[in-house]
């Protein structure tokens, strides 16, 4: 049987913000360890990302930073793009839906399923904003999740319970433009009548079935995405609009169409598909090859895009007529922090670019820990402190000690050229046929999409080649039988070659270490698990350290840093529908004591990024106060402004300094802050009313 074809694709993100952990763990690192797997396994394979640049996330985030939406997303194209590639996701395209060849692209599907009568043209009441003339879809309109309550649900969905809405389903909605109360008011759209399909998704779902004919294995689907697709099925399915009223976006090719778009969720799965295009034009393929015929489609994905791949676009597809359908949908379950959810406006988040900046000789430190806690079935959670655990006690200890142990005793025993293998015992016997096993181990579980345990069992070839040297302590041997250290040093450097094979879709960069300090590169994964890898007399290098360990101190700042972006925001006012706090009475108002005060001195606060030490002059004193601005201002910009300041505040111990009162910031539309400065001609000790 020919090799399997793929193309494999990971969910593009949101020009609107940087990459967190998070992203990175459920979407782009798994699906950059199956694309290396595949490779190493010979299949042809293309792998598809780029940035989605339309929808209301980007235009509603290029209001808030005050610049238009073009800037928008050329600023997280480029920020993303280079995260990518610094952390060495080994896309073959990282496109962007912004670019001509997508827009046509887009256009031209969106024509044929017209003119083949795929959609519907509907006439319905939708909400406007009447200062700011606009039709609210989507994002640009908030209310109350009529599921789970909450609060600040979007009109396409609820964050909080994952719930799709449509905007009439929202109670008591407001405009997220000018926080009004909206008005209905009639307009056109083309829709996906999806109700016709629900025959054929729920045979192609549940058995994998496609006119009779078996198109995918339904086990290896996951259990949330076949759940979260049978209970929208059984739910019923409606029509949806596939264009929108807004200027940014893929205009829609028909005429009479004047200022529509086309629905972000058509523009962005397409975007797959221009992608693919770009790719081919500059490497000199045919794109229809990966989109046609005999080829698995596989779509990286979080949970909260299941049903747009597993629903919407393979309808699409079909309608389109000669394009395949998704093999697999691997959707991910949400990472998250220290306890709560990562949350870019509350700036709860290890940033993917501050990572790499912080720590770029620890790249595969943090793939490691990822995919071991990788949120596959359920949803987990990063700590700073399982990182320095895993790190320490798995990849220092098991996998680093082995390594260095088998290179470090070549290289004092035989002057770094690999032993003959002698006489092997049982033990030895049983050893080898481990080895043997695991790579077949990996890949039953790599293609069932169990990217941790396929992680873990490579792990244990470590663990195996650990515990083979500490069981036969080849260096008190040395001084009674030379030669059966000969055979525990062959294999234990056959197991380090294999290792060098089996780790390089997981720890790609460590992979390469080891291949330098061996003399030895092989990227053919069918030949892992071999006993003979490397000759006996082949000479090897000299080995460094492969892994640090992780100190405390990382682990402290992390989480101090982590905290003082808690304080600050928590001092700040959330920017969109925050409900108003409790009412205060007059009096309880007037117990506070606000007044201006100059900054004298600042320094940074040790181990505490975000943090400085103040020297304020309050007008009746001079007294310490501690505040997180370290991440917007450096203590130079900071001394001689005149700020307001609570005084009255209980003084606190902030890293073991006293505080004594707040420095009042503001917010500005990119969430930084800003001091609320007064105009001039005001001094220290000036009350605030
Ligand atoms: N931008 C979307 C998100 O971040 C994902 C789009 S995936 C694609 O949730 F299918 F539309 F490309
Ligand atoms: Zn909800």
């Amino acid at each position: 049987m020919s090799k399997a074809k793929y193309t494999i694709t990971a969910a593009l993100p949101y020009a609107n913000g940087p990459l967190h952990l998070g992203h990175v763990a459920g979407v782009y690192l798994p699906a950059d360890i199956f694309v290396r797997f595949l490779r190493m396994n010979r299949h042809d394979v293309v792998f598809i990302c780029g940035s989605d640049e339309h929808g209301a996330a980007i235009t509603l985030r290029a209001k808030k930073e005050g610049i238009t939406p073009q800037e928008i997303v050329d600023k997280y194209n480029k920020q993303i793009g280079d995260s990518f590639k610094d952390f060495n996701i080994s896309f073959d395209i990282f496109h962007r839906t912004s670019t001509d060849l997508h827009k046509e692209t887009a256009q031209d599907f969106f024509k044929k399923l017209h003119e083949n009568g795929k959609f519907t043209q509907e006439i319905s009441e939708q909400y406007y904003d009447e200062e700011y003339n606009q039709f609210l879809a989507d994002r640009y309109i908030t209310g109350t999740c009529p599921k789970c309550s909450n609060a600040g649900a979007y009109g396409d969905q609820c964050e909080k319970c994952g719930t799709d809405l449509s905007p009439t389903e929202l109670i008591d909605p407001k405009s997220t433009l000018s926080g009004k109360t909206p008005v209905l008011k009639t307009t056109s759209h083309w829709y996906l009548p999806m109700d016709r399909h629900e025959e054929w998704l729920r045979t192609w779902i549940k058995e994998g079935k496609l006119n009779g004919v078996q198109q995918h294995d339904p086990k290896l689907w996951r259990n949330q995405v076949n759940g979260q697709c049978m209970s929208w099925i059984d739910g019923g399915l409606h029509s949806r609009a596939m264009t929108r009223d807004l200027d940014w976006g893929v205009k829609v090719p028909l005429p009479d169409s004047e200022g529509k778009v086309l629905y972000v969720w058509l523009d962005a799965p397409i975007g797959y598909i221009s992608a693919t295009k770009q790719w081919a034009l500059d490497h000199q393929k045919d794109w229809k090859d990966y989109w046609t015929g005999d080829r698995k489609l596989v779509h990286f994905i979080g949970k909260d895009n299941i049903v747009f791949h597993a629903i919407i676009f393979p309808i699409l597809l079909k309608d389109h007529g000669d394009l395949i359908l998704p093999d697999n949908v691997p959707a991910y379950e949400f990472l998250n922090l220290e306890g709560d959810k990562f949350s870019t406006s509350r700036n709860w988040a290890v940033w993917l670019h501050e990572y790499i900046a912080a720590y770029p000789d620890k790249l595969d430190e943090l793939k490691y820990v990822l995919t071991a806690i990788a949120p596959e079935s359920k949803d987990s959670e990063f700590t700073w402190k399982e990182f320095q655990t895993r790190v320490n006690s798995e990849l220092a200890d098991i996998l680093g000690n082995f390594v260095n142990r088998a290179l470090v005793l070549t290289h004092k025993y035989y002057d770094g050229a690999v032993p003959t293998l002698g006489n092997l015992t049982p033990e030895d016997e049983q050893i080898l046929a481990e080895m043997k096993a695991i790579p077949a181990r990996i890949s039953k579980l790599v293609y069932a999409y169990k990217l941790r345990d396929a992680q873990a069992e490579a792990m244990n070839l470590a663990r195996l080649g650990n515990k083979y040297l500490a069981d036969n302590e080849p260096w008190k041997l040395i001084k009674t039988d030379e030669i059966r250290v000969q055979t525990i040093m062959n294999i234990a450097l056959q197991i380090t070659a294999n290792l060098s094979i089996v780790l390089q879709p997981f720890l790609p960069a460590t992979a390469i270490k080891l291949s330098q300090f061996l003399n030895f590169s092989n990227d053919d994964w069918t030949i892992a698990g071999d006993a003979n890898l490397i000759a006996s007399g082949h000479k090897i290098n000299n080995p460094s350290i492969l892994f640090q360990k992780i100190e405390d101190a990382l682990v402290e700042r992390e989480l101090a840093s982590l905290e003082a972006s808690k304080s600050v925001n928590s001092a700040a006012p959330e920017v969109i529908n925050t409900p108003q706090k409790e009412i205060v009475s007059f009096e309880d108002f007037t117990k506070l004591d606000i007044r201006l005060g100059t900054i004298l001195e600042a320094e940074k606060v040790k181990k505490a990024d975000k943090l400085l030490k103040l020297l304020v002059d309050t007008g009746i004193d001079q007294r310490t106060i501690v505040s997180g601005i370290a991440a917007h201002y450096t203590p130079e910009e900071v001394v001689g402004k005149t700020v307001s300041v609570l005084l009255n505040l209980a003084p606190r111990m902030i890293k073991g300094i006293e505080s004594q009162g707040m420095i009042l910031m503001a917010e500005d539309m990119e969430r930084k802050l800003s001091f609320m400065i007064p105009e001039k001609g005001f001094e220290a000790g000036g009350e605030i009313k």
